[in-house]
């Protein structure tokens, strides 16, 4: 089949590789110039797991290429996929700005009957949205289908091959799409059926539903966390015992420095935002997103109350900037606010992360220490803030460490090196909720 993804980022490229993998023929178009170079030199512009030799395999069979002419690219495809961003606005709604664009460009540039995938996450009635940009450009041969996008960064192509479930939002009567759809996803649903068909904007709904329902058990367990510390309990106690209930399940329960990433906090204020619009309390999503403010305090709250309030010309450590292990995405990461946090008290920072460096030093320029040995961020350095838990960060020479540190603080805001008995080492040891916090 011949597929066409608009937008080569972290959801592009893994779908486009994706589909590719599984025989289509494929065109990634992207409008920046600088990524699909990179891309036709062979490199691939972010880091996730598996991606590069994927790539690498279809575009030599034949199978996968890249583009910036979105026009050609999407002249005779059969199938479109938009996988643009669709960043926060100031009042927390998403812009939409670059989906009516792609819109638009659909429009004007396809050349045969198609079916045009939005897998961007896109708030309510944005399938309806661009139903009515093409109806007003007197495009008709285009059937619009809602199919969010559910892959983890860090894992997302075994996400993409291995679905929980593929959501499509689509018309019932229209069998076109439909069928389309069912072919392309066949070779992803040959173990079991996974295709779970609803109306375009159940389906709309359903991916900020899944976001926000996770993210509101992180903020449900981050506040636990702050009383377990008033009352002397320990959250991963907690966290064990309430997991093992079958009716709630081990994951999203772990306190920490609040979410952060491309998605979670986007898509909670994208959805209290269209609920505000519908006149809708969601006094749930909007606590949620309240307590993950306050918790990416939590690192500055206490790295200051360890200094007595004054970080005035302390240099700090910071081990992991990325928002979560095996990405180099650092968009609303925890450490960016740790950082802009610590540089506004007048403390100095050396940041280390195994992927994230470059981003990093692009966003955060002279004004942090990025180093590429994670070592190399403990010289001078009054206290080590374990904010991303890389599996290299997760038992180091803690020995090193000590010797290094000018005083011997140590804020572990994944709660991963507690079992060490660092307090016996003669570490100041602090956590997120356990005990001795
Ligand atoms: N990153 C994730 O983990 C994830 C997971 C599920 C869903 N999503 C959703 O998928 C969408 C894309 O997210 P992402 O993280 O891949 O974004 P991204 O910023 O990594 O990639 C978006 C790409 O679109 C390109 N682009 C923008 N406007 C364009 C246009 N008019 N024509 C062609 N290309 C254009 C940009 O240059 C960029 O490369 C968002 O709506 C996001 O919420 C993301």
């Amino acid at each position: 089949m011949k597929v066409c993804v608009i937008g080569a980022g972290y959801v592009g490229l893994v779908t486009g590789t994706g589909f590719a993998e599984t025989g289509n023929d494929v065109v990634c178009a992207d409008l920046a110039e600088d990524k699909v170079a990179a891309l036709h030199r062979g490199e691939v512009p972010i880091f996730e797991p598996g991606l590069e030799p994927l790539i690498k395999n279809n575009v030599e069979g034949g199978r996968l290429k890249f583009t910036t002419d979105v026009d050609a690219a999407i002249a005779d495809a059969e199938v479109i996929f938009v996988a643009v961003g669709t960043p926060p606005r100031a009042d927390g709604a998403a812009n939409l700005m670059a989906v009516d664009a792609v819109a638009e460009t659909v429009a004007k540039a396809t050349r045969r009957e198609c079916v045009l995938v939005m897998k961007s996450t896109v708030p309510v009635g944005t399938n309806a949205r661009v139903r009515r940009i093409l109806e007003h450009a007197g495009t008709t041969k285009v059937h619009v289908v809602s199919n969010p996008e559910f892959l983890k960064e860090g894992d997302a192509v075994n996400d993409f091959m291995r679905p929980d479930r593929i959501v499509i939002g689509c018309d019932p009567e229209d069998e076109f799409a439909r069928d389309l759809m069912r072919r392309l996803y066949h070779p992803l649903t040959l173990s079991s059926e996974r295709i779970v068909w609803m109306a375009p904007a159940s389906a709309e709904l359903t991916k900020y539903v899944a976001n926000t329902m996770l993210a509101m058990r992180i903020s449900f367990m981050n506040e636990i966390a702050a009383l377990c510390e008033a009352v002397n309990a320990d959250v991963h106690d907690v966290r064990v015992g309430v997991g093992t209930d079958t009716r709630i399940g081990p994951k999203f329960l772990y306190a920490g420095p609040g979410y952060g990433g491309s998605c979670f906090p986007k898509d909670v204020t994208a959805l209290i935002h269209v609920a505000r619009e519908h006149n809708v309390p969601l006094d749930l999503a909007t606590a949620t997103d309240a307590v993950n403010q306050r918790q990416k305090g939590v690192m500055l709250r206490k790295l200051k109350q360890a200094f007595e309030g004054d970080l005035r010309g302390k240099r700090i450590a910071v081990w992991g900037i990325a928002f979560k292990p095996r990405t180099d995405d650092i968009r609303e990461s925890p450490a960016i606010t740790l950082i802009e946090g610590l540089l506004a008290e007048g403390a100095k920072v050396s940041a280390h992360d195994p992927e994230a460096c470059e981003n990093a030093r692009q966003r955060l320029g002279d004004a942090v220490d990025v180093v590429d040995n994670q070592y190399d961020a403990l010289t001078g350095a009054s206290a080590l803030v374990l904010v991303t838990e890389w599996r290299q960060y997760q038992n180091p020479d803690f020995e090193r460490i000590k010797d290094a540190l000018e005083t011997p603080v140590l804020l572990d805001a994944r709660n991963i090196w507690d079992t060490y008995g660092l307090g016996k080492q003669g570490f100041t040891y602090l956590g997120i909720g356990v005990r001795g916090s």
